[in-house]
This record gives C-alpha cells, structure tokens and sequence, in this order.
C-alpha cells in the first residue's frame, strides 16, 4: 500500500536528539531558543514561541490576544477539529463561515455578515498548504479591530503573494504532527511580529510566569522539549526540498488525472504557492465509497480530509449549533486526499494515476 503519509526521520534527526539527549537538557532549553530564532527567520517574523502542539499553539494564541468569554472567533468548519476547539477552551464562541469551494478556504465574501459586536478575532485556516485570501481577511480585520490568528498547522512554507503563511496575520499557528510537511514528533509554535502577544504567549505556555515563581496569569505547561525541537532544526534545513517534491508530485498528478472522467484535481490559486500537505481531488457526490473502495483495493492508501465539518461533530450538536454552510457539507461529501507525499517515487506516481484511470473505467 502507497501510505498516504510517510514522515522521513534520517540519520541527522537522530543524531541531534541523541546529542540533546547526551547534554542533559531534555526539557525546554537551549534548543528549542534556536529552533524558535530559526523557525521566526524562516517565516519572516521578528518572534516563534515553540509549544508542545498545533492545538496548543492556538490555545495560547487566543489567550495571548485576550480572547475570552462571550467572544466570538470567526472561521471555518471545514478543517481538523482542534481549530474550533481551540475556541472552546479559552469559552469564547466559534463561528463557523463557509468555504470557497475551489480553494476549500474560508469564503471572505460571506466574513461580515458574520460579524457582531461579540466578534473578536478571525481564524482562516491554510487548509492542504494552500494560504487563504489573507488580502481580503485582513481588510475585513482591520476594518472591524479584529485580530487574525493563522491557522498554519498545514503550510509551512506555504506563500500568499510575496509572504510566507505564518507572516500575513497578527499571530499564526505551526503545527508539528508527523505527517505535516515537516515534523518535531508532537509539536507546534506561535509566530508573530507583535512583541506583546510573544510576551503573552511565553507566559502562558510556562505557568503563566512572568519571572521565576511569579505567577501573573492562569497558564499552562505547552512546552515544547529539546528532543522535539532537534528534531525540528534538522527538519527545517528540508523543509524547502520537501515540499519541492510535494509541489513536483502534485504537478505530476495533475497533469495526468486531469483528463480522467469523474473527478476533479486541485485548484490552485494565481496568488499563492500551495505546498500540499494534502493533494485532494474532488469526486462526484455519492460516488466516494466506490473510488476509495477500489483505491485501497488496489494499493493506493487515501484519506478524508475532512469527512464531517465541525459544527456537525457530536460535541458541537451537543453545544446546539445548527449551521449549514452548504459548500463545507458539499466539500465534505466529495473529497479524497492522495499520497502526494516526499518518498513517492515515478511507480508509485505512475501507479496513483493508472489506478485512478482503471476506477474511471471501471465504474463510471
Ligand atoms: C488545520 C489544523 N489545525 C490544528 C491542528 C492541530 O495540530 P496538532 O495535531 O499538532 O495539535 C491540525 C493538525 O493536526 C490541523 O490540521
């Protein structure tokens, strides 16, 4: 079976982590400063706060920007459950806003209806690695004080126009899981050119200290460990060639699927470049079963991002949300997401794209 993620961990990952490992600083310490200093550069902020996951990154994030009780964060409820949770925890309100079903990003025409008095941040997802219209959401931001928390967890490296993802809001949020374009194990970190929401954000990741035993805020332990940030400094050097192979596969299999009868290649959009974490075609409603059924059969590993949107799960029915963003239902429906990921070699390419001929064939 082709996996549809395959983290490559190699030799000088494991070299770092047995030097930390070696050093005595297994907690945060000196390593996880320099993956911050080297993650920030990366991106083009001036700070990274590094935590112990995506999910905590945007926990902090919106605690940081003093989101709260009877707030609301606007964003999208076709991605991972962690972006609306992350809401929850802090008990402010999300609010879900359909998606463009080209880019399957949040729709910015449909933002400002949205907006109440409660409103206090905005959090586009990049969903697969495609950046989302951050122009048009930080107009609509500015215009309406508002502060625009990135939801990156899947677009490291990812560029809208002339900036990287994780530099177009207030703050952005990385996440680290092995199958994100590059990986500390568990991990995630906080971006930002605003000294004070770094400020924030430090304190709230350690206990809410601000020195040593002083205790300011109600904080957390969201730290990340030197393990995990060797692991990221030896990743981020490949960050770059990664997603060149992404990016070179995802054209490969445009180009050959394109023409192949019922389903539907990514779009891309003339603004960004799109670093596919995912590459997810589109198939015709009713129909998904029987592509991914005969997929796996013939050894092309597939998933489902994502099979239900967010205010669909049983927790967000239990909290009583009724929405229906009929393009994220319509998305969810539709989807499959391909192995796109660095290790594919020309067979595994040339056998996604044959195997997706002969299921046209077969069925259609
Ligand atoms: C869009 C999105 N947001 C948030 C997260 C949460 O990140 P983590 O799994 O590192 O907590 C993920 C990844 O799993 C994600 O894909």
């Amino acid at each position: 079976m082709i996996p549809i993620a395959n983290p490559i961990i190699e030799d000088e990952e494991i070299q770092e982590v047995v030097e930390v490992l070696k050093s005595g600083f297994i907690a945060q310490g000196p390593k996880v400063a320099e993956f911050e200093e080297k993650f920030a550069e990366y991106v083009g902020t001036k700070y990274a706060v590094a935590t112990s996951s995506g999910t905590t990154a945007l926990h902090i994030a919106l605690l940081a920007a003093g989101v709260g009780e009877g707030d609301e964060v606007i964003t999208t409820p076709f991605s991972f459950a962690a972006t609306g949770n992350a809401a929850l925890y802090v008990n402010a309100k999300p609010v879900f806003v359909d998606i463009d079903p080209d880019t399957y990003n949040l729709d910015p025409s449909l933002i400002e209806a949205a907006i109440t008095p409660k409103t206090r941040a905005i959090m586009p997802v990049h969903l697969y690695g495609q950046a989302a219209d951050m122009g048009s959401i930080m107009e609509i931001a500015r215009k309406h004080d508002l502060t625009v928390i990135e939801d990156a967890a899947q677009a490291h490296g990812a560029m809208y126009k002339d900036k990287k993802a994780g530099s177009l809001g207030d703050m952005a949020c990385f996440s680290f899981y092995p199958t994100k374009n590059m990986t500390t194990s568990e991990g995630g970190i906080i971006t930002t050119n605003n000294k004070e929401f770094a400020d924030n954000c430090r304190i709230i990741r350690a206990h809410g200290e601000k020195e040593r035993y002083k205790h300011v805020v109600l904080g957390y332990n969201f730290r990340m460990t030197d393990i995990a940030a060797a692991i990221g400094i030896a990743q981020l050097k490949k960050l770059d060639k990664f997603n060149k192979k992404r990016i070179e596969n995802a054209e490969y299999l445009t180009e050959h699927i394109k023409e192949i009868e019922g389903i539907k290649p990514p779009y891309v959009s003339p603004d960004v470049q799109h670093v596919f974490h995912q590459y997810t075609i589109r198939v015709e409603n009713g129909s998904r079963d029987q592509w991914i059924a005969f997929l796996n059969e013939n050894g092309v590993g597939t998933g489902i991002h994502y099979p239900i949107p967010i205010y669909k799960q049983e927790l967000y029915q239990s909290l009583g949300y009724s929405d229906e963003c009929v393009e994220s239902e319509k998305a969810a429906n539709e989807v499959i997401s391909l192995p796109v990921h660095p290790r594919l070699n020309v067979d595994d390419l040339e056998k996604i794209v044959q195997t997706l001929e002969d299921a046209s064939r077969n069925f259609l």
